[in-house]
């Protein structure tokens, strides 16, 4: 049988899973939000368990935090086939982000079985723990601790409310400490992970292109800066002789702009937060904290950008007679996809009919994290409008459909080869 001899899309089967997902979302937001430990996030935990039931996945939930569900191949010794994503959101997000790698995967599992093909691997389908980013500035939970990455005091994080982070996993009905184990990876070799995507940016609109194949995943770099100035009366204190910590945070905030701006290739900066303290309307602010990112697949540029961001808030913050201390932390290293597999997702697409582009991603995604056990690739299906983290964020169902076509071509060639170089 050829590889890309799928059985057809069967009709409006991926768009009641897509629907599906979309109806269990947390009512008290707007857009689709079903955050990392919530109620809503442990529904759709359970209606992607059915889901993968009744495709004939066998389902469990590892220590991790992950639902794993598994394609049994016929050579089950066989270093595993991976594929999955997350149904975690972020507050007013989209339906499509993470969704897509996860019914995907699921879809994929029901298009081999119904063409009649057994794999020899075994086909893992992930749905993995809290990918987007939380309370506790940590992405990717449940592929992090897969990879073991996750660490003893990302468990003791705090969040602004002063719990725990190991104590939100006890809540949700999760062991924190097995999660620092690494679950089912250190028991089983991988062959491959390839996750399906949508692109969340618009270069696949822009060039009308249906499959973008990645190159590389951004870096993360994350800064909580404190500035500390004075709390004056805010009608009584001349303007001459003030230590505004809101005025050297708003120069910070130009500074994260202007530094993304300056970015010669892929290289973006976002203020996301500004908390001041005191909150009266007539106190000049004497505290401020302000939470911002970076994120290049440019290492060079990252941590050159870096340290000038620093000496610029510092300079500006000086001239405010403002303070300011920097906690930096790196949510993720660039990450590089795999050669052979970027080069058989691209094949795939090829034997397919289907046009492809090499593309970074923006984003960061589990693939990461399986990226430290086994090579590892993603295909992105373009996202209207280049929306995506609001309620905006679509992609057709036809387009999703395009990309389990690569996938499925892509993880038979996989499942053929010996090893992926
Ligand atoms: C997740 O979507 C991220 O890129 O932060
Ligand atoms: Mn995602
Ligand atoms: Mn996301």
């Amino acid at each position: 049988m050829s590889d890309t001899a799928n059985t057809p899309a069967v009709d409006g089967r991926l768009d009641a899973d897509i629907r599906d997902l979309a109806a269990v979302r947390d009512p008290d937001h707007s857009g689709w939000t079903r955050e990392v430990f919530s109620e809503p996030y442990r529904e759709s935990r359970e209606l992607i368990a059915a889901k993968m039931r009744a495709a004939g996945l066998d389902v469990s939930t590892d220590g991790a935090g992950n639902i794993v569900g598994v394609l049994h191949g016929s050579r089950p010794s066989a270093p595993a086939l991976v594929t999955g994503s997350h149904t975690d959101t972020v507050s007013g997000g989209g339906r499509f982000d993470g969704t897509v790698g996860v019914l995907g995967g699921i879809e994929l599992a029901r298009r081999l079985r119904e063409s009649g093909t057994r794999l020899t691997r075994d086909l893992v389908v992930v749905d993995f723990l809290g990918e987007e980013s939380n309370d506790y500035g940590l992405s990717c939970l449940g592929s992090r601790a897969l990879a073991g990455e996750l660490t003893a005091s990302d468990l003791d994080r705090r969040d602004v409310d002063g719990v725990r982070l190991g104590d939100r996993y006890a809540g949700f009905g999760l062991d924190p400490s097995r999660a620092l184990q690494a679950g089912w990876l250190r028991s089983r070799k991988l062959h491959a992970y390839v996750e399906l995507h949508v692109e969340q940016g618009p270069v696949l609109e822009t060039k009308g292109i249906p499959i973008g194949v990645v190159t590389a995943i951004t870096g993360i770099e994350r800064l909580l800066a404190t500035f500390v100035g004075r709390p004056d009366h805010a009608g009584a204190r001349p303007m001459n002789d003030r230590r505004d910590a809101m005025a050297a945070a708003a120069h910070a905030v130009l500074d994260v702009q202007r530094t993304g701006c300056g970015a010669p290739v892929h290289g973006v900066a976002t203020t996301t937060r500004l908390t001041s303290s005191p909150t009266s309307p007539n106190v000049v602010p004497g505290r401020v904290q302000m939470r911002a990112e970076m994120r290049s697949v440019d290492a060079d540029w990252l941590s050159g950008a870096r340290r000038r961001l620093a000496e610029d808030i510092l300079n500006h913050a000086r001239g405010e007679g403002v303070d300011v201390t920097f906690e930096w932390s790196t949510d993720n290293e660039i990450t590089e996809t795999s050669a052979a597999v970027h080069d058989i997702v691209a094949r795939s697409a090829d034997e397919n009919g289907l046009p492809w582009t090499p593309v970074p991603s923006g984003a960061t995604h589990d693939a990461v994290h399986l990226a430290r056990l086994c090579p590892m690739g993603m295909i992105f299906v373009p996202s209207l409008g280049g929306r995506s983290h609001c309620p905006e964020e679509w992609t057709d169902t036809a387009e999703i459909e395009a990309g389990v076509q690569v996938l499925t071509t892509t993880v038979r060639k996989l499942d053929r080869l010996d090893g992926v170089a």
